[in-house]
């Protein structure tokens, strides 16, 4: 398992692989699962804007198809003096593989951690998967 200056590493390089000509924004995301295997995303855009995936959706689209399922940690890494925050699609993304204990941690390459959240913080009242029993 990475040490916490080694997360920061990860995001990095899964931030440098962002696919983003259009918003040049760059993001990436690190997930640790409860196994503590890791997978990462970066996101990746295309011509028609709307159809862009964040980094959150890649690390997640990994995560599932490395056989993991649930997440424990998720670092989200961004540049800019505004937090990166998930936005709201991925924050149901993430919502479903989460429960109580899951971090959520919001970073950029100088800073490192900024912020650390907990699903609940970034999605009150969600609806997930309890719902549909
Ligand atoms: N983006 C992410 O990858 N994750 C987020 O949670 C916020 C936004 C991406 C989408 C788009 O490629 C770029 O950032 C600008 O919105």
């Amino acid at each position: 398992m990475p040490k916490s200056e080694q997360w920061i590493v990860l995001a990095e390089k899964a931030m440098s692989k962002a696919y983003v000509p259009y918003s040049n924004f760059q993001v990436g995301a690190v997930i640790e699962t409860a196994e503590g295997e890791v997978f990462s995303g970066c996101n990746v855009e295309n011509a028609s804007y709307p159809e862009g995936t964040c980094a959150e959706a890649g690390a997640i689209a990994a995560m599932i198809m490395g056989g993991g399922q649930r997440i424990k940690q998720i670092y989200v890494m961004g540049v800019g003096e505004l937090l990166v925050t998930p936005c709201g699609g991925c924050r149901q993304r993430i919502r479903e593989f989460s429960d109580e204990q899951t971090l959520i941690h919001i970073c950029s390459p100088e800073k490192g951690i900024r912020k650390t959240l907990s699903m609940d913080d970034l999605l009150p009242y969600s609806f997930g998967p309890t719902n549909l029993l």
